[in-house]
């Protein structure tokens, strides 16, 4: 299987519960490893302009201001179809849905407040990581 890099943003319900050495430990079991990383603050537009495909969904105001009302830690997974591995790691959005021993069904709370984000596929990982990241700080 290729090497794949993908975004992973641990999310501000996550960080506000200081969960972020846990989920990481979970990506780095997993054979996936952090190539870059950084702790932000978003803007409502800088969240709205990330997840711009789901604009006409209800939640979007929801989604959008959740995402500005804490720190965010992005960061660039890399490793053997790191795409779809990252998102088995952390399973379904819904909480309620996640399988045992991923992230979402031991730390999320909601499928808002769902403590991480990842790329969905090869394009979007594309189009996320240049969103947060230079060529220059991946560093693998
Ligand atoms: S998926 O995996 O893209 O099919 O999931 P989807 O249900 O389409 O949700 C897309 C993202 O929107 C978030 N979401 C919500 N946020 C706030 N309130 C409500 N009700 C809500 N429903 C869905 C969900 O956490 C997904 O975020 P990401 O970061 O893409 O996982």
């Amino acid at each position: 299987m290729a090497i794949e890099r993908t975004l992973s943003i641990i999310k501000p319900d996550a960080t506000a519960r200081n969960l972020t050495g846990k989920i990481n430990a979970k990506f780095e079991e997993a054979g996936l490893r952090i190539v870059a990383q950084k702790r932000i603050l978003l803007t409502v537009g800088q969240a709205g302009t990330f997840y711009a495909v789901h604009k006409e969904r209800p939640f979007f105001g929801e989604l959008t201001e959740f995402m500005a009302s804490g720190p965010v830690v992005v960061q660039v997974l890399e490793g053997e179809g790191a795409i779809m591995k990252n998102r088995e790691v952390m399973g379904a959005t819904n909480p309620a849905d996640a399988a045992p021993g991923t992230i979402r069904a031991e730390f999320a709370q909601s499928v808002g407040e769902n403590s991480v984000h990842g790329s969905d596929s090869p394009e979007a990982a594309a189009e996320e990581i240049a969103y947060f990241f230079s060529g220059l700080e991946l560093v693998g």
